[in-house]
Order: C-alpha cells, then structure tokens, then sequence
C-alpha cells in the first residue's frame, strides 16, 4: 500500500519538500558549503603544486622552492583537513537534526491518523519507516550533496588547471565525459526500479519477524515454527535476490565506467608522449597533468555512483511523506461539555467498514438512560465492537446519528467527547513504565499516591500489588508480560475509575478470565459502573442479568431487546444463547 501511493510524489517534489528541512538550518548549511569549496581548491592546489615541484627541483634545481614545498604542503592539509571537519561536521548536524525532526512528525501523524489506517498497516511496516527509511533519507541526502557539491567542485578545479596546462590534451578528458553520463543514466534508472521493491520486501521481513516475536506463545502453543520459518524464508528470499539485483548493477556498472574512463586516459598518455607534444610540455606540466588526472577519477567515480545511493532514499522519502500526508483523524466539532450526564442515544445508525464489505451495522437504535447499564449479546462477529467503537467516534457513521445527551457526537471535539467515555476490553494495554503510572495513565492533572492507591483498592487490585516487592513502583515489563490476565485486568478497571468519566464501555472486559477470576473481580466492575451509563459487552451472560436493557444482535441487527425476565420470558433468542451458553459451560466442567 506505500508503494502505490509513493509513485504519486514526484522526485523532483521530493527534493524540494527535503529542501524545506534544511531550511531551518541555512547558516551551517552555507558554511559547510563554502568549507567544500575551500577543500576542492586544495585538491587543486595539490595538482598544481607538482608543476613548481617537479620543475624547480628536479629539472632547474631551484633551492628556494624546493625550501618552500614542504611548507606549502603542511599548510594545504592543514586547511583540507580543517575544511573537512567543518563539512563534515556540519552536514551530519543537519542531518541528525532532520532526522530527529521527521521521526517527530511521522511520530505525531501517527498518534493523529484515524483506526482505519492501523486497520490496513502493518506495525512493522510503520517501524521501519520510522527507525530505517528515515535514516536512509538522510543519509542519501547527506552523501549527495556532499558527492554533487564538493565532488563537483573539485573535478571542476581540476578539469580547469588541467585546461590551464594544456587545452588540446584535456579536451580528449572532456570526450569521455558524455559517455560516462549516459552509462550511469542508464544504471541508475534501474537502481531505482530496485530499490523500491527492495524496501516492500525489508517491511516484510520485519513484518513478519515483529508477528512472531509478539505473537511467540501463539507460534509456540500452534506448534507453527515451521510455517513461520517458510514464511520468513521466502520474504527473505525476496529480499536477497532484490539486493543481488542492485549489487549485480553496482559490480558490472563500476568496471564499465572505469574501463571507459581509462580509455580517455591511454589516450592523454599516447598523445602527450609523441614528440612533438614532448616539445611543447615541461616535466612538471605533464606530470601535474596526469596527477590532476588520476585525481578526478575519485570523485568522477563518486559523482557517478551518486545516483545509486540517492535512490533508496527518494523511495524511502516518498513513504514518509506518503505518511506525513495520510489525512489525520477528521475532527470538525466545535462544542464542548464539562461533564456529560451520559444520555446516549443511538438513531437509526449504519455502518459499513469498506463499500466491498458491506453493512456491517443497520438501522441500529436504542437509548440508555443517565446511570442506566445497557448490554449487548450475540455471536461474535454480530456488529457489537463495532457499534460501541462508534460512540467514541473511531469510525464515522454511514448513517444514522448517534447523540450524548442530546447532541450530536460529530458536534463535539474528539478531545472533548473522548473525555466522557472510559473503554475497558478484553486486551488490556499496559505500558512498559510502573504500576503506578499505568493506573495514572492519560490524567492531565497531578494525582496523588493516595489516590491511585484508593483507585486500586476500588478495583480489588490493591491485594496483589501491595505484595509486590516494589509496590507500585513495581515495573510492569513490556505490554505488562509479568502480571497475570487477572492483574492486568484489575489494573484496567483501576484506570477507568481514576479517569472518572461518565460514561463508561465494558468490551468482553473479563472474557480473558476463568469464571473465578471473573466473579473476583466483578464487584470491582460494579464498583466501577455506579453512577455511569455502562454499555457492556458480555461474554457470560450470568454477568449481564441485572441489565436495564439487554440487546440481542444478529447480523448487525437488532433482533430482540428487554431485561433478562422480559427476554427469557419471550423464550427466543437470548433464551436460546442462553441455554448455548449453559451447554458450553456444564461440557467444559464435565472435562
Ligand atoms: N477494523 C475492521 N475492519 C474491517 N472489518 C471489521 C473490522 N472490525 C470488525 N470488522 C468486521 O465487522 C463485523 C463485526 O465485527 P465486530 O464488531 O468485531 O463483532 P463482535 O464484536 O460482535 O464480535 C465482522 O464481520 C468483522 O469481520
Ligand atoms: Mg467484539
């Protein structure tokens, strides 16, 4: 998916919008610039100082410039190497400062971009392009401009002393040229082709590397070691074979042009040494002549490489920006409400994920009183994630309205709305920081130990953390990895007091817990539902009898609503879920 829309961003867009990253950064932009200046007149200079060499010491054995030679050659490698540093320097400041600049945007466009979006990506995908194709524009940029500025300037330099010592003999260099730009040219379109497949194919490997490390007991209880490394084997595969490509093009295209580039040299010899020429050409000139010569092959070889090097970074730029263009979560709502009352109200509400898929919620109504608990049953797959998920906007309506104490949802700023809800579901994300700041999580103002400490004991889960060695500030470990699904659970409902909002979401919250587990912790949800309009989703039905108003979904229907006396009494469909449901549970106790 990056990929088809990466073509839409032409190169020469991409140069221009990485420009306006450097901005910022002129002054050590222009200094660094003007410090390769300095370093490609030294390669000239060093050329040059061959002539006097040769001539004043060799040939007409001139004392005083034999005296000044050392001198002058100290001197030039002490500029050329100050010079160095300086671009040096300066280059990788602005490219660490730009690379630092674009992992914050990607960083702040990813927390901004809507479900859908996650719903497409791959985490691994995401990841490289934050942590490699970011490196790899710079580092693209970096080289370029320091291969186009400074190599181009001392091939200049040189090319031009060269022309001062004897014109004839350099225009044959200046004939090699055009043959040179034309093979590279040609290598480099490929390059390019090749280094876009060649990035797919690594955000597959990480792809799937990041599935199995996060998914490593599923692998393991599966037994699927062997899919996996298949799996991997071929994306891997892929990879190679890309980068053999690339290397391919590299190891044919370098002898090419040196081949080429010695053919104009032969030439410059076999012309220099006929006599007549031998006449007209001091020693120290031909030897600062050839020198010159063998100088520019260098940075020609650079120059002529560059393209090579640019192009994995033009293809990962267009991924970032790709990414940096993606539209973020639409938020046209202006109102605002300190604390909602929790009168929800669900009208006529339709939705559909993608035009391929279909209606996955239709005409869906209902009202849930301030304070009232209203549960949703039905087969998985019937719409009930998806229609709570509505409420705190994370997919717009097709149709239909869905208001909060009698406005609008869309009315309100997502900030705003979001504040009023409190989501708890079956996975429980922990953040890798302590217990303390994951029950504190997303509070704008201080909160205090005893707070937190009252939250947790509310939620049943002050038991467990106090016999921790290191209480609360007991680090939890990535995704908490070392608590159990219990623990974790508890430390959810504990954030969802402390966060105090009015109205609360109950998604198969304790489905991940043994029926034990379950009713440990299910006065600790009650806890948590006084005083709030609860939409709840439950696995067991046993813990949704006391319900206000129980709805029954089908298909993304609703097929039945009542309390549970009013259902059962109907004897339809709750009834018949319910005596599923009691089958399954006396089958698992007769194992
Ligand atoms: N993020 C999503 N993108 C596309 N389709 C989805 C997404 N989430 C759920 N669905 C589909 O929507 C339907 C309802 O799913 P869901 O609301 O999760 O049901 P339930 O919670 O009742 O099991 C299913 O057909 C499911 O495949
Ligand atoms: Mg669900």
């Amino acid at each position: 998916m990056r990929l088809e829309t990466a073509t839409t961003i032409s190169a020469s867009d991409i140069y221009r919008r990485l420009l306006t990253y450097v901005k910022p950064y002129w002054l050590v932009f222009i200094i660094s610039i003007i410090a390769m200046l300095v370093f490609a007149a030294t390669e000239t200079g060093l050329a040059a100082m061959m002539k006097p060499l040769m001539d004043g010491s060799f040939v007409e054995r001139d004392l005083d410039t034999i005296k000044f030679i050392p001198l002058a050659l100290i001197g030039l490698f002490i500029v050329r190497g100050v010079a160095n540093f300086i671009t040096s320097y300066g280059l990788g400041w602005i490219a660490r400062n730009v690379i630092k600049n674009l992992r914050t945007e990607i960083f702040k466009s990813l927390i901004a971009l809507p479900a859908s979006f996650y719903d497409h990506s791959t985490p691994g995908q995401l990841m490289s392009q934050l942590l490699y194709d970011v490196e790899q524009v710079a580092n693209a940029a970096t080289d370029a401009i320091l291969t186009i500025i400074r190599d181009s300037l001392t091939i200049l330099g040189l090319l031009a002393w060269m022309i001062y010592l004897n014109g004839m003999l350099s225009l044959i260099i200046l004939l090699t040229v055009p043959a040179i730009a034309f093979l590279t040219f040609k290598i480099s379109t490929r390059f390019r082709r090749i280094s876009k497949t060649i990035q797919g194919s690594m955000g597959d490997v990480s792809h799937i590397s990041s599935e199995i490390i996060e998914g490593h007991r599923e692998v393991k209880t599966f037994g699927s070691q062997e899919y996996e490394i298949k799996r991997f084997d071929k994306v891997n595969q892929k990879n190679r074979q890309q980068r053999m490509k690339m290397v391919a093009t590299d190891a044919i295209s370098q002898p090419l042009i040196q081949f080429i580039t010695v053919l104009g040299l032969s030439v410059v010899i076999y012309i220099a040494t006929l006599p007549e020429m031998l006449e007209q050409i001091t020693a120290g000139s031909f030897i600062s002549f050839v020198a010159a010569m063998f100088m520019i092959l260098t940075p020609l070889k650079r120059l002529t490489k560059i393209n090579g090097k640019l192009q994995p970074g033009i293809a990962a730029a267009q991924g970032i920006f790709a990414l940096l263009d993606k539209k973020p979560e639409h938020d046209a709502g202006t109102k605002t409400i300190e604390r909602a009352q929790g009168d929800i109200r669900y009208q006529n509400v339709s939705f559909s994920y993608s035009h391929e898929k279909g209606k996955v919620l239709e005409e869906i109504s209902f009202h849930a009183k301030p304070g009232q608990t209203i549960a949703f049953v039905g087969h998985s797959g019937s719409g009930k994630t998806t229609l709570v998920s509505l409420l705190a906007r994370f997919y717009p309506l097709s149709s239909g309205q869905i208001q909060i104490d009698g406005i609008d949802i869309n009315e309100l700023t997502l900030v705003n709305l979001r504040q009023q809800i409190s989501l708890v579901n079956q996975q429980v994300i922990l953040f890798n920081d302590t217990i303390a700041n994951n029950i504190a999580y997303g509070q704008k103002q201080h909160v205090t130990n005893e707070q937190i400490i009252e939250a947790a004991k509310a939620a049943h889960a002050w038991d467990f953390i106090e016999r921790l060695p290191d209480g609360l500030a007991t680090q939890v470990g990535q995704n908490g990895v070392l608590l159990s699904g219990g623990q974790r659970q508890r430390l959810a409902i504990a954030r969802a007091l402390l966060r105090d909002a009015p109205i609360l979401i109950l998604d198969e919250a304790t489905s991940s817990l043994d029926s034990k587990a379950e009713r440990h912790i299910q006065s600790a949800i009650e806890t948590l539902m006084k005083q709030r309009t609860t939409l709840v989703i439950a696995h067991r039905l046993s813990t949704i009898e006391k319900a206000d108003q129980i709805i029954v979904m089908h298909d993304g229907r609703i097929i039945e609503t009542g309390t549970h006396a009013e259902l059962i009494a109907k004897d339809q469909h709750y009834t018949e879920l319910h005596r599923l449901q009691f089958q399954e549970q006396t089958d698992v106790s007769d194992n």
